[in-house]
C-alpha cells in the first residue's frame, strides 16, 4: 500500500492530466459502465462521516473516499473538513493506495471544471471572473489557467479580505495573469468570458440577465436541493445546460431542482452530461454566441480517476511511502 500525502500529490499530477483523467471517468459515467452507489452518511455527536465510493472499469479502478465534516474543529484550530481516498485494483481487489483527499478534492474539482471550460467554453476566452475565494476557487482558476489563454481574473468574496490574499497568492504563481479583487461585480460582469461561481452561499450570487452571450459559467457550490449559487435567469438562459452527472444533479443541485420545481426549466433543458460531450455524442460548443452553463455537484467517478493517476505517477516517481503488511 502507497500513501500519498498533500505535498507529493501537488509535485505529482499536474492540471491538464486531472483534466484528462478526470474526463476517462465522465465518460464511464455517461456511457453506463460506471458504478457510483449513493454515498453512506455516519453522523457522530460531533459531526458526519460521508463514505463514497466508486469503480470505473476502463481505469480497472475502485476507490472510496472518506470525508468528515466536523465544524467544532475550527475552534480547536483543526481544520472542519478532512477526507482519505482509498483505491483498490479492480482486477484482485487489492488496497493499493491511501490518498490525502482534501486538496485530492479540489484538485479533482478544479480539473472537472476545466474540462468543462475545455468543451464549452469560447476558444478565445480570456477574462474570468470568480465568486468564492476558497479552496475550489484556487483550482478552478488554475484549470481554466491551463486550458485557455487567461489574461484577467475578477474575484470576489463576501469575507473581508479574502478575494485581495487570494489574488495576492496568485499573482505570486502567475505572473502574467491580472488577479483583482472586486467588491460590486455589476460593472465588470458583461466583460468576463467565464464566470466561475465556488461559494458557499445558498442564495444567487450574480444576476443572470447581465451576463453577455458567448459567456460560458461554471457552477461548483450549490450541493443541495435548497442552495442556489446561480438564478434561475442564466439556467433559462443558457443554450447548453451541461451537468456533471443527471441523476445526481436532479437529486442534489438546488441551481437545478428550484427552477425545475418553479416550472422555469424542465429536464428536457438539460443537454447533456459532460461525458457525452467528452465521446463526441454530443457537440459541445458549436457557436461563439451561446452562453453555456456547466453544474456539477462532483461525482465518485472523478475521484477514482484521480486516484489511478496520483498512483501510477508515484510509482513512476518512486514517490509515496510503502506499507507492507496488506
Ligand atoms: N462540485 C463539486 O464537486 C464540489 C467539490 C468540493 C466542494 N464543493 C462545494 O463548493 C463550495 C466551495 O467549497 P470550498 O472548499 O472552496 O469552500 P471554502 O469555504 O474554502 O470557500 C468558499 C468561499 O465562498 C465565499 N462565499 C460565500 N458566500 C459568498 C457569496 N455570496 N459571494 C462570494 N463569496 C462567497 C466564502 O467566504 C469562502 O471564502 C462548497 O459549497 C462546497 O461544498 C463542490
Amino acid at each position: 500500500m502507497l500513501v500519498i500525502g498533500r505535498d507529493e500529490l501537488r509535485s505529482l499530477v499536474h492540471m491538464d492530466e486531472a483534466i484528462d483523467a478526470v474526463a476517462k471517468g465522465f465518460v464511464d459515467l455517461s456511457s453506463a459502465k460506471a458504478e457510483v452507489p449513493l454515498r453512506t452518511v455516519i453522523s457522530t455527536a460531533k459531526g458526519d462521516v460521508l463514505f463514497m465510493p466508486g469503480y470505473v472499469p476502463s481505469l480497472g479502478s475502485v476507490a472510496v473516499k472518506v470525508v468528515s465534516v466536523f465544524p467544532g474543529n475550527l475552534s480547536k484550530g483543526m481544520p472542519s473538513v478532512m477526507a482519505a481516498v482509498v483505491l483498490l485494483d479492480a482486477g484482485s481487489g487489492q488496497p493499493l493506495a491511501l490518498i490525502e483527499g482534501t486538496h485530492f478534492t479540489a484538485l479533482r474539482t478544479g480539473a472537472a471544471g476545466g474540462l468543462a471550460i475545455k468543451l464549452l467554453s469560447r476558444v478565445d476566452a480570456s477574462k474570468v471572473l470568480l465568486f468564492g475565494a476558497g479552496k475550489q476557487g484556487y483550482t478552478q482558476v488554475e484549470a481554466a489557467v491551463s486550458v485557455r489563454s487567461i489574461n484577467t481574473v475578477w474575484v470576489m468574496d463576501s469575507i473581508e479580505g479574502a478575494a485581495e490574499r487570494f489574488c495576492k497568492n496568485m499573482s505570486e504563481s502567475y505572473r502574467d495573469i491580472e488577479f483583482v479583487s472586486i467588491k460590486d461585480y455589476n460593472e465588470i460582469i458583461a466583460e468576463a468570458d467565464i464566470i466561475i461561481t465556488a461559494t458557499t452561499s445558498t442564495i444567487p450570487v450574480f444576476d443572470g440577465s447581465k451576463v453577455k452571450r458567448g459567456t460560458h459559467v461554471n457552477a461548483i457550490g450549490a450541493y443541495r436541493p435548497d442552495m442556489q449559487e446561480v438564478d434561475e435567469v442564466i439556467v433559462k438562459r443558457a443554450d447548453k445546460l451541461v451537468v456533471d452527472s443527471k441523476d445526481a444533479v436532479l437529486a442534489e443541485a438546488g441551481d437545478i431542482i428550484i427552477p425545475l420545481k418553479r416550472g422555469i426549466i424542465s429536464e428536457g433543458n438539460i443537454y447533456a452530461e459532460i461525458g457525452e460531450i467528452v465521446t463526441g455524442d454530443k457537440k459541445g460548443r458549436t457557436m461563439d454566441e451561446e452562453i453555456t452553463l456547466f453544474e456539477t455537484v462532483g461525482v465518485a467517478v472523478e475521484d477514482v480517476a484521480l486516484a489511478a493517476l496520483a498512483y501510477q505517477r508515484a510509482l513512476e516517481k518512486g514517490a509515496g511511502i510503502q506499507i507492507s503488511g496488506f
